[in-house]
Formats: C-alpha cells, sequence, structure tokens
C-alpha cells in the first residue's frame, strides 16, 4: 500500500446557505491521472479551489502524502507542490513563450535588467525536456499567435517550471 500524494476526506463546502459540496473523499496516488466529472453546478470548481488554497472546506479535511494539512491561501498549495491550470489560461498574448513562462518570476540582473537570454535558454530546456508542445520550436513566438491547445501547454510549461527551476539551483 503507499501513500497518496493527496486525499480529501469527507469535505463539505458551504458558501451560506447554500451546501456546494457534501462529504467528497477521494485520493490520488503517485502517477496516477484523475478526471473529476459531473454536471454545471455540481462543485468541480470549488473542489479544485479547495486543493489550490483558494477556499477553506466547511468540515473535513485534506492531506498530502499522509499528512493532515490545511492550506489557509494558495502560497500554502504551492509549497505542497500543487499548480493549477485554469481554462482561463492567463497568458499575455502580446509576450513571447519565454516571458509568458517567467511572468511575475522575471530572471533579473543586480540593477534590474531582464537576463532575457537566459530565460530564452532556460525556457529552451523546459520546451524540450519537460513540455513539448506541438508545432512549436522557439521558446520566442508570441502566445496570441499559438492555437488554444498549445497555449495551454505553455500554461503548463509555466506550471512546471516551478519545480524546475529547483533542480536547476537558481539563486
Ligand atoms: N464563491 C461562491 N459563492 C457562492 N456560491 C458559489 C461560489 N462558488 C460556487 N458557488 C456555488 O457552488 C455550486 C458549485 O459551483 P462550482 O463552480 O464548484 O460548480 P462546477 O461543478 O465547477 O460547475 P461548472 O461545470 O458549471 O463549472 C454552484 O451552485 C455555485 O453557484
Ligand atoms: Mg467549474
Amino acid at each position: 500500500m503507499t501513500t497518496p500524494i493527496l486525499e480529501l476526506h469527507n469535505i463539505s463546502k458551504s458558501f451560506g446557505a447554500l451546501d456546494a459540496l457534501r462529504g467528497l473523499s477521494f485520493h490520488i496516488n503517485q502517477g496516477e491521472v484523475i478526471g473529476l466529472l459531473g454536471d454545471n453546478g455540481a462543485g468541480k470548481s470549488t473542489a479544485v479551489n479547495l486543493i489550490s488554497g483558494i477556499h477553506k472546506p466547511t468540515s473535513g479535511h485534506l492531506s498530502v502524502d499522509g499528512k493532515q494539512t490545511l492550506f489557509t491561501c494558495r502560497m500554502d498549495s504551492a509549497e505542497a507542490g500543487i499548480e493549477t491550470i485554469y481554462q482561463n489560461t492567463a497568458l499575455v498574448d502580446s509576450l513571447s513563450i519565454t516571458r509568458n513562462i517567467f511572468m511575475g518570476r522575471e530572471r533579473c540582473s543586480g540593477v534590474g535588467f531582464l537576463k532575457l537570454a537566459e530565460m530564452r535558454d532556460i525556457a529552451m530546456d523546459v520546451l524540450k525536456s519537460a513540455v513539448h508542445i506541438s508545432g512549436i520550436d522557439s521558446p520566442d513566438m508570441l502566445v496570441g499567435e499559438l492555437s488554444g491547445g498549445q497555449k495551454q501547454a505553455v500554461a503548463i510549461a509555466r506550471a512546471v517550471f516551478v519545480d524546475f527551476r529547483q533542480e536547476l539551483t537558481l539563486d
């Protein structure tokens, strides 16, 4: 028996009088891909928001790697290794794939200049090793020129980069 990487135990979430979730329990093991299906208003986004630390459960709890935990904000879930990619990917069409991957965490020199070449090299590595986006071989392409699926892949590359940069021992 392996310990699930994420477990939801009897989670309920109410918004005022409305019960968005009642007694939701499931677990995800390492390497598993889980789909969450349900009607409009069934509570899927609410469940994702709970896992992402956006909402707090009204009752029940989450466990990460077997340890009971409470996410009080998005940073808590990020520290637990959870990245969320929304359908509306919040990318900037007028910027390159590189600039979108590094958005909000740009590499800068001591005097504040963007380290464009360094960011481009890392983006290239992410595209080559972690997230291969079909039809894309350069991180210089503008995101506005990509298809919907390619944009989602850039959003995934952005999420993967969070892990990737730890391996690169960036300061
Ligand atoms: N912030 C909120 N405040 C009040 N009610 C909310 C809030 N968020 C969601 N709800 C309600 O909770 C219920 C579940 O909504 P949720 O968005 O989780 O559904 P969903 O399964 O993602 O639906 P869809 O398939 O339409 O995206 C709905 O009745 C919704 O109106
Ligand atoms: Mg939804």
